[in-house]
């Protein structure tokens, strides 16, 4: 194969290499276009740029594929749980009985929040977003932790195993804090000998004098739902992270950067669109028919919340694990929400209109989470926090790549300047 590529611009020819990916992955590298050419190459959103290189996660929109170093995430999501699949994403190997003890006493050990840090909470208003909140609270853990978070790459990457098990296991803490701060409840403190999730629930969910223990089945729920979320490629907030972190910003600042960048609606506040959306339908009684035909008019502000992906022009492979285990956890709860019928009377709709099918738009991740945790107890305005806590290990893992490699630069695109030309400064009020 010829592993170059030929662009002919201004009546020359220039050739420009051509980067193969482990799987196949076919890429132009055009580094040196501007330098040799004056061109840049323009690609509004980055939607068909490679702006690193990778060793994390391999996703194959197309078909459907997403493996994290390698791995299929159905194999995950069937056989792993949520804080091995962090260890793989973050360290590139699954741990042996050893590392798995080690990393998993690293996160109990720093589950707690300190009181300094307690007092924080009180500066906000009970009822302010808690994804506000999360991403200023998991930034002040670099000035509550200096030492790990010095913004030097070889300092910082010298501390990581601790500030990598702090920030997972802190993120999760105190997303638990900001709701029961926001619903006025005294804080439960993480316990040493409970599992992840078990913990995070026992945080959420406990009463004075009465702990709250998990069933088996929720906290099965909630694991699997982390795990679907660990990483996925270059994503909205996982690319912020590695641009924040590009500049030798530490590990917390950049991972607040990338709940800032989760936070959208377009991103993780998904799957909060999307339960406003069955709400909606079903206080109308709507069988969904109105809500398909508004979002097939084609505004931004209409569209069918949780369908449609950026990459996935197939299926998203998250979306068919996690429309299995909704039915399966509800119906091991006994529960019966009438969302989950709306939801797939509405994918079933969707997809037989030709509208979706020819655009590809398929459900993704977040169009069943939502009735999952909605099941769980957890309310729709923590929806984007959990999300959060999963995807944690993944914009680590990313951060550490950025950190890690030798002669890695600053993430500084170009653009193509379309403002007014040079025009001389005119006073249009008259300084006296
Ligand atoms: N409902 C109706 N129409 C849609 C939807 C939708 N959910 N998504 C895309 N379309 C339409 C667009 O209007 C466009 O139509 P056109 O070709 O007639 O102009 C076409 O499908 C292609 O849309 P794009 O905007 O190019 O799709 P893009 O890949 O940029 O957007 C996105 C992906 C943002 C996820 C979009 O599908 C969307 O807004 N979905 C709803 C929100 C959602 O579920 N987001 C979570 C995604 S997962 C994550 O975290 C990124």
């Amino acid at each position: 194969m010829d592993h170059t590529a030929s662009i002919r611009l201004d009546e020359k020819e220039f050739s420009l290499p051509v980067m193969v990916g482990t799987e196949g992955e076919k890429a132009v590298d055009t580094r040196k276009l501007r330098v040799d050419t004056g061109y840049i190459c323009y690609d509004q959103g980055y939607g068909n740029t490679g702006s690193c290189t990778s060793g994390i996660t391999y996703l194959d929109g197309d078909n459907g594929i997403l493996r994290h170093r390698g791995i299929p995430i159905e194999q995950l999501a069937e056989s792993s749980d949520f804080v091995e699949t962090a260890y793989l994403v973050i360290y590139g190997e699954l741990p042996n009985a050893a590392k798995r003890k080690e990393f998993g006493m690293k996160l109990r050990q720093n589950a707690a929040i300190e009181m300094q840090m307690q007092r924080i909470f009180e500066g906000y208003p009970r009822d302010a977003p808690p994804m506000a909140m999360l991403s200023s609270i998991v930034a002040s853990l670099a000035a509550h932790y200096p030492d790990l978070a010095t913004n030097s790459f070889e300092r910082d990457l010298a501390n990581f195993d601790l500030a990598a098990a702090m920030a997972i296991s802190k993120v999760r803490t105190i997303a638990a804090m900001i709701y029961r701060y926001q619903k006025g409840l005294p804080y439960v403190f993480p316990k040493q000998d409970l599992p992840f999730c078990d913990n995070f629930l026992h945080m959420m969910f406990s009463e004075p004098y009465q702990d709250y223990v998990a069933v088996p089945e929720v906290a099965r729920a909630l694991n699997l739902l982390l795990l679907l979320h660990v990483d996925h490629e270059q994503n909205c907030s996982t690319s912020t992270v590695r641009t924040v972190g590009s500049s030798a910003s530490n590990l917390f600042t950049s991972i607040s950067a990338g709940i800032c960048a989760l936070s959208g609606p377009l991103h993780g506040g998904a799957n909060v669109s999307v339960m406003q959306m069955l709400h909606a339908i079903h206080a109308e009684g709507d069988d969904g028919t109105r809500f398909i035909a508004a979002a097939k008019l084609g505004s931004k502000d209409s569209r069918l919340m949780g369908f449609g992906h950026p990459v996935y022009r197939n299926f998203d492979p998250r979306a068919k694990i996690i429309g299995k285990a909704c039915e399966s956890v509800l119906q091991k709860l006994g529960i019966k929400d009438p969302l989950l019928d709306i939801a797939k009377r509405l994918e079933e709709a969707a997809l037989k209109d030709d509208y979706f099918l020819s655009r590809k738009l398929y459900p993704n991740v977040d169009f069943y989470s939502g009735i999952i945790m909605r099941a769980l107890g957890i309310p729709t305005s923590m929806f984007t926090v959990i999300f959060a806590i999963g995807r944690t290990p993944g914009w680590i893992a990313n951060w550490h790549e950025v950190a890690a490699t030798p002669k890695g630069r600053i993430y500084r695109p170009r653009q193509v300047y379309i403002g007014p030309v040079k025009r001389d400064y005119v006073p249009i009020v008259q300084r006296v």
